[in-house]
């Protein structure tokens, strides 16, 4: 069977969820689920990123200890995962005790190796420079800007303060011409979308300096092997939770342990904001330590508010249970796979909100379904009606439905375009819709039973296949309009049975609207 590994970023538990966090792990929920119904073993990972100077310094300013503000906090990224209906696998924690041991011995592994110039991977000298707390970072001075407040920044916009302290470093200068080998030769989709790659493949040809990759003046973190006065780098611990959640190093070695069944990973998704950690650090950290580097990066572009950068000064963060409850859970993961293209940045405002559930949604999809249903109720004795012979019309209509399959295998599976997968789905909604218009079983009724019966019949099994298609974006939905097409829940709804059609005379039980229109509450 075949594999596929697929995770989100761990969440740093100083912030409440927003839909931003909400939108990393809903595109990577779709994208599990497809691969399951399509048949493939699925490992799906999300978690919390829990230690470095940023967590602990939330907790004391909240006056915690870490440990005990970690506990709280992490769990509000648990709800949200339930929130939303994510179908993870597992999520790991950052403290959890099976991560700090896979931290340590692929620090050791790195140390124990040599860089590709013959030195050691790791050195102990003395970090002098700029470090952003909030993006957990090391800056070079040529990247910073000063602004009218005389305060250094990021490029992120985070401020920055001097730190001078000794520090372990990674050789990462040593394996800039593997990594453009790797972007160029040995696996050209690494990285997605394009503009990403670009701008990675041109921040490494520039010439990487090796990296600091240990804190000696704060203690929340895992210490150093053999050097506990320092604690490792948050990222070098952080990223490490895609192997340690996989039973690394305790299962090396056992075929038939998760490690060895889906390392590599298939996939990690992230926000742009954090491509750089994954596609020139976490590669090599990999390498020097003697693992096989992840298949492909796909980085997603920035959600914004009504126009505006969501933050916590500006207290406009869109929580999405407030979302959920206002909207529905499905019309959200709807809208915010749909509305963007993935990758570039987006405007979260509530117009297009409403304007996706009421045209998509109720009009298309949800009419189609309702229409359907109520007349096969009405006037084709409430069971699935026994079709004629197909005219041409009809056979198209049934295999654009088929035709999809290797169009969202190629959107899904190799490009992350959720917008355009949604789109060649919803187009076959239209053309259902546009043949229910040409030809009117209303008029058929009186005029030609047996044809009405037939083109009801493609429709109903159109309708069935459409919401097989869709089940990964908007499970709870699908799964009642399935209920409503008498097709039980198990195997029957998954991707391999697209073609096994509706049984005719199955009863079906009295329909009822999926997606209601949203009608702005009367002030
Ligand atoms: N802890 C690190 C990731 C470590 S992974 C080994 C981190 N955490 S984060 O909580 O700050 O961000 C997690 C993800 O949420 C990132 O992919 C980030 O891009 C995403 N988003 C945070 N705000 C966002 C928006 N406003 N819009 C879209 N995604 C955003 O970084």
């Amino acid at each position: 069977m075949q594999r596929f590994y697929i995770t989100t970023p761990i969440y740093y538990v100083n912030d409440a969820p927003h839909i931003g966090h909400a939108y990393t792990t809903l595109a990577c929920d779709a994208l599990a689920r497809f691969m399951r119904l399509d048949g493939r073993a699925v490992h799906f990972l999300t978690g919390t990123d829990e230690h470095g100077q940023k967590v602990e310094k939330a907790a004391r300013d909240g006056g915690s200890e870490p440990q005990d503000f970690t506990d709280k906090v992490s769990q509000n990224f648990r709800d949200l995962a339930r929130e939303l209906d994510i179908s993870n696998d597992d999520f790991i924690r950052t403290t959890e005790a099976r991560h700090k041991a896979c931290c340590s011995e692929l620090w050791r592994r790195m140390a124990a190796g040599t860089a590709p110039n013959g030195e050691s991977n790791i050195y102990l000298g003395k970090y002098a420079g700029w470090y952003a707390v909030r993006d957990e970072a090391f800056y070079g001075e040529d990247e910073l800007t000063t602004g009218p407040d005389g305060r250094k920044r990021a490029p992120s916009g985070a401020e920055v303060e001097w730190v001078e302290e000794p520090s372990y470093f990674f050789r990462l200068s040593a394996w800039q011409d593997w990594l453009l080998d790797y972007y160029s030769t040995i696996n050209p989709d690494f990285i997605g979308p394009n503009t990403r790659r670009n701008e990675v493949l041109s921040f490494v040809k520039q010439g990487l300096t090796d990296l600091s990759i240990s804190r000696t003046t704060f203690s929340w973190g895992i210490p150093v092997p053999g050097d506990p006065k320092h604690i490792m780098y948050v990222w070098l611990d952080a990223l490490s939770n895609y192997v340690s959640a996989l039973g690394w190093p305790a299962n090396e070695g056992d075929p038939a342990g998760l490690f060895a069944k889906f390392w590599p990973a298939d996939l990690h998704m992230v926000g742009k904001d954090i491509v750089r950690f994954h596609t020139v650090y976490w590669p090599a950290f990999l390498k020097a330590a003697g693992l096989e580097p992840p298949r492909r990066v796909f980085a997603h572009g920035w959600w914004t508010v009504e126009g505006q950068k969501m933050s916590k000064s500006l207290g406009n963060a869109v929580k999405p249970a407030a979302m959920i409850a206002k909207y529905g859970l499905d019309p959200v993961r709807y809208f915010l796979l749909r509305e963007v293209p993935f990758g570039q940045d987006g405007d979260f405002s509530q117009a297009a909100m409403v304007r996706r559930i009421n045209t998509d949604l109720a009009n298309d999809l949800g009419n189609l379904g309702q229409r359907v249903l109520s007349f096969i109720q009405k006037n084709g004795g409430a069971v699935v009606p026994q079709p004629g012979a197909f005219t041409p019309e009809d056979r198209r209509l049934l295999d654009a439905t088929t035709a999809l399959m290797p169009v969202l295998r190629h959107e899904l599976g190799q490009m992350q375009a959720f917008n355009r997968a949604l789109e060649a789905i919803f187009a076959v909604v239209a053309d259902a819709n546009r043949y229910v218009d040409v030809q009117a079983p209303w008029t058929l009724r009186k005029t030609d039973p047996a044809r009405m019966a037939t083109v009801l019949y493609v429709l109903a099994d159109t309708i069935r296949r459409v919401a097989i298609l869709l089940q990964p974006f908007m499970p709870q939905s699908m799964a009642k309009l399935l209920d409503q097409l008498a097709v039980p829940p198990g195997p029957g709804r998954d991707f391999a049975r697209l073609e096994q059609a509706l049984v005719p005379g199955t009863a079906l039980p009295p329909p009822a609207g999926v997606f209601p229109r949203y009608q702005e509450a009367a002030t």
